[in-house]
């Protein structure tokens, strides 16, 4: 059983994985918007991944009898000024999310609830996986600098991109 405090705590969570698919849909969208359909299959992708995790909580604290809230979210932004700029965001938002599971980890610790923390894992595996592969994709643009023919081939590399931090073969 979920102490109020606990369920609080992940419902929020809840929300910010919510917001932060809603944050890559608008992302997605932008990038569709520019021609740069690689980032976009790939930030869409993103963008469910998200919703995924947030489902995960949800049903999480349903099963262990709490009530899982779904939020009421803002507005993304719409614009972007380029796809650095996104993965500079995307990169410093998941930065963000890390705190927040590693914060969660810390409220179950001193409230003896392992059963979470041992649920909460999976979370700080992914935080790991998310942080890198936004680190990698910001690596690859630095090497392309300002160069259009590199974007291009960029864009078309992202498609193929797992959103799981492998590159396919
Ligand atoms: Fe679900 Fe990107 O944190």
């Amino acid at each position: 059983m979920l102490s109020p405090k606990i369920e609080s705590a992940l419902n929020k969570q809840v929300e910010l994985e919510a917001a932060s698919s809603q944050y890559y849909l608008s992302m997605a969208s932008w990038a569709e918007t520019q021609g740069l359909n690689g980032a976009a299959q790939f930030l869409y992708k993103h963008s469910d991944e998200e919703r995924t995790h947030m489902l995960k909580l949800l049903q999480f604290v349903n099963e262990r009898g709490g009530h899982g809230i779904i939020p009421a979210l803002k507005q993304p932004s719409a614009k972007f000024k380029s796809i650095q700029a996104i993965f500079e965001q995307i990169l410093e938002h998941e930065i963000m999310v890390s705190e927040e599971i590693n914060r969660l980890v810390d409220i179950c610790l001193k409230d003896k609830d392992y059963t979470t923390h041992n649920f909460l894992q999976w979370y700080v595996s992914e935080q790991i996986e998310e942080e890198k592969l936004a680190r990698q994709i910001l690596d690859k643009l630095k090497l392309i600098g300002g160069e259009k023919g590199g974007l291009y081939l960029f864009d078309r590399d992202l498609q193929s991109f797992d959103t799981g931090g492998q590159e396919k073969k």
